[in-house]
């Protein structure tokens, strides 16, 4: 297999944007690994998908430790693909993971005590073959255990020099703030809060943004495209190799009338201004000026390259 050939002049084609108060600039769209990049995929069109968006300036990966399916598996995809392709440009990138959610079984493989995050970084650290990951995320609020406890694995994980920012993702506004506190109480700062935001679904507008940006933290948008449903996938059926079709996350019943209506209504408005509704639906996030990066997922190259076309240059 031919070694990666890095092309040039990449960083050109994208913006970058600081994360909160901290040092650290982020590509405006981001690649994740959520969806396409399991077991089954093809490996061969994961690694386009992956230098495409480098090619392209995207310089953060997001990952989770059950990202698959299976579970592990797309951490062990980007793995290769790292060794075949970005080995030699590892302080280019920003390689983010994630535990929290079910990864194995018993009592220590979901949440996130002290004990599931620490074993949960150190088997993603070899499925990604990293040292280090940029960012360590904990992936969704645990009810049960003392905040405090992850709180402070966060800060030992990033003392320890596995991950070099903290980050959390889906806390309700009420933990977010303590986490915010104790993290910078223990000079850790919280780099970053992740969260579902898209035209679909409005909810961090009420407190997250606002409250992220008066921390200092930066926040980055998942789910950009509501899966799918804010680009032209679904404006004229529902294609057979589609995520509608084939995932548990986005139901062939969420296509409601009323919601392809105001699809269509949004792809005419976005045709109106010449963008594809992918490109209008990123370019509609990004215009908040609390958000770092837009999270995209991408079945092909095609359509990376499309959502790439929103940026405004
Ligand atoms: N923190 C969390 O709890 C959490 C939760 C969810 C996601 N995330 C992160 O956010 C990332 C993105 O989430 P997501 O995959 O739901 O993102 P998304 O960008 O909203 O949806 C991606 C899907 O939209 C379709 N698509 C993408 N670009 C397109 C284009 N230009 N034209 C037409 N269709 C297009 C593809 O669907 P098809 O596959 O049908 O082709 C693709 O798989 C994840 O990979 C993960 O890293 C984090």
């Amino acid at each position: 297999m031919e070694n990666y050939c890095l092309s040039e002049p990449r960083y050109e084609a994208m913006n970058y944007r600081r994360c909160g108060r901290s040092g650290l600039l982020l590509s405006e769209i981001s690649l994740g690994f959520w969806h396409n990049f399991g077991e089954a995929a093809d490996p061969e069109r994961c690694r386009a998908i992956v230098e495409t968006a480098f090619d392209n300036g995207i310089t953060y990966f997001d990952l989770a430790n059950n990202y698959g399916p299976p579970a592990g598996s797309a951490e062990e995809m980007f793995g290769r693909i790292f060794d075949q392709s970005l080995r030699a440009h590892r302080d280019e990138i920003i390689v983010a993971t994630k535990a929290g959610h079910d990864m194995w079984p018993g009592p220590y493989g979901e949440w996130s005590s002290r004990k599931s995050l620490v074993a949960s970084l150190d088997q993603s650290l070899k499925r990604l073959r990293l040292d280090y990951v940029d960012i360590f995320y904990s992936h969704r609020p645990d009810p049960d255990t003392p905040l405090e406890e992850t709180m402070q694995t966060l800060v030992d994980i990033v003392r320890s020099g596995k991950a070099l920012y903290a980050g959390i993702s889906k806390y309700p506004p009420e933990m977010a703030s303590r986490a915010y506190a104790y993290l910078s109480d223990a000079h850790v700062p919280c780099l970053v809060y992740q969260g579902r935001y898209n035209m679909l679904d409005r909810e961090p507008e009420a407190e997250i943004l606002s409250q992220a940006a008066a921390k200092g933290v930066g926040f980055v948008a998942f789910s950009p495209l509501a899966q799918g449903l804010l680009t032209d996938r679904y404006l004229h059926g529902i294609p057979d190799d589609s995520r509608m079709r084939h995932s548990q996350f986005l139901r062939e019943s969420d296509l409601t009338p009323e919601l392809l209506a105001r699809l269509r209504a949004w792809d005419e408005e976005a045709r109106a201004e010449g963008l594809s509704l992918a490109q209008y639906a990123l370019r509609w996030i990004l215009r908040r000026p609390e958000v770092t990066s837009v999270i995209v997922g991408a079945s092909s190259v095609a359509q990376l390259q499309d959502s790439l076309k929103a940026l405004k240059r």
